[in-house]
């Protein structure tokens, strides 16, 4: 395993998956997690990591966790800026964070990358990265959903700007309206979730990040999941869909998404 100052940048490690100590009861898995904005990609991670007890890297939270530094380089800067008008940030950059973070994808105990790849030309970089480290993928889950549902899901989401949970105002709300359950921080809206932010960045998803579909499909590596349904309808459908993908078993025709901008 990593060791915990090397996961300190990736988040919902081990011990807040309340697991800590007991025994791996499943095989370590190697994912990448593709989806539109808002699919619901962050809250299939947290319980992915729960079971098979894998590190969790958002490349989404990491650049929120940099926007609260004071001594930001240029390039961060401008990754900052871009983020926050919806755009996607250079391809140089992230793939220069991912790789920053080598020991964790060569950990034992499997990764969950969560917003990355994102470009054709990041999921090249990757393939080249993870072939260096004598590492491959055991899946790249694409979850769908309909425009209107996922709409839905980012209108009403609140953050948590102290641990990063993720509540819903109605499909996943706090105990207490506003306030987190886990360290009573105020919820907040992300910035990037207002309406005109989210056309320009479901614009990006289908321009930039749609393509990664076919290339995942043509390496056999594609695992599609609806996203419909309750947060743990649909992790019991992407275990599923996940062992029959390592078992071989044919997949499914995919369905896409209807993302509009
Ligand atoms: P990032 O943070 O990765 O944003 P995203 O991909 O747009 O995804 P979101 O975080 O918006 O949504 P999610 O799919 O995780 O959904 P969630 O679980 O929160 O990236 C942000 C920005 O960073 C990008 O726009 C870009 O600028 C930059 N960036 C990051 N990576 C990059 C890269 N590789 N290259 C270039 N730029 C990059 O769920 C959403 C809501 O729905 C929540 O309220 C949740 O409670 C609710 N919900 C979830 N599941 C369900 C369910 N089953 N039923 C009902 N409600 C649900």
């Amino acid at each position: 395993m990593c060791d915990q100052s090397n996961r300190d940048l990736w988040f919902h490690p081990l011990h807040e998956a309340g697991e800590s100590g007991s025994r791996r009861a499943e095989p370590a898995m190697r994912l990448v997690l593709v989806g539109p904005p808002g699919v619901g990609k962050g809250t299939q991670a947290a319980l992915l990591c729960r079971r098979y007890r894998a590190c969790h890297l958002s490349t989404g939270d990491l650049f929120r966790a940099a926007s609260c530094e004071t001594d930001l380089s240029p390039a961060m800067q401008t990754a900052l800026d871009t983020m926050r008008a919806g755009g996607l940030v250079s391809d140089d950059l992230v793939m220069e964070l991912v790789r920053e973070r080598g020991a964790c994808l060569r950990c034992c105990g499997g990764f969950l990358l969560d917003g990355v790849p994102r470009t054709l030309p990041q999921a090249q970089a990757l393939g080249v990265l993870l072939d260096e480290l004598h590492v491959t993928l055991d899946g790249v889950i694409l979850y769908d959903l309909p425009a209107e549902e996922i709409a839905a899901r980012i209108c009403g989401r609140r953050t948590c700007p102290n641990c990063k949970a993720v509540y819903h105002e109605t499909a996943q709300p706090p105990l207490k309206s506003g306030v987190c359950d886990r360290c009573q921080t105020a919820l907040v809206q992300r910035d990037d979730d207002q309406p005109e932010v989210v056309r320009t960045r479901l614009a990006a998803y289908r321009d930039a990040t749609e393509p990664l579909i076919d290339f995942y499909r043509d390496r056999g590596e594609l695992v599609a999941v609806s996203a419909a349904g309750t947060p743990e309808e649909v992790f019991q459908r992407a275990c599923e869909a996940l062992r029959k993908h390592r078992s071989g078993a044919p997949a499914p025709p995919t369905r896409r998404t209807a993302v509009q901008a």
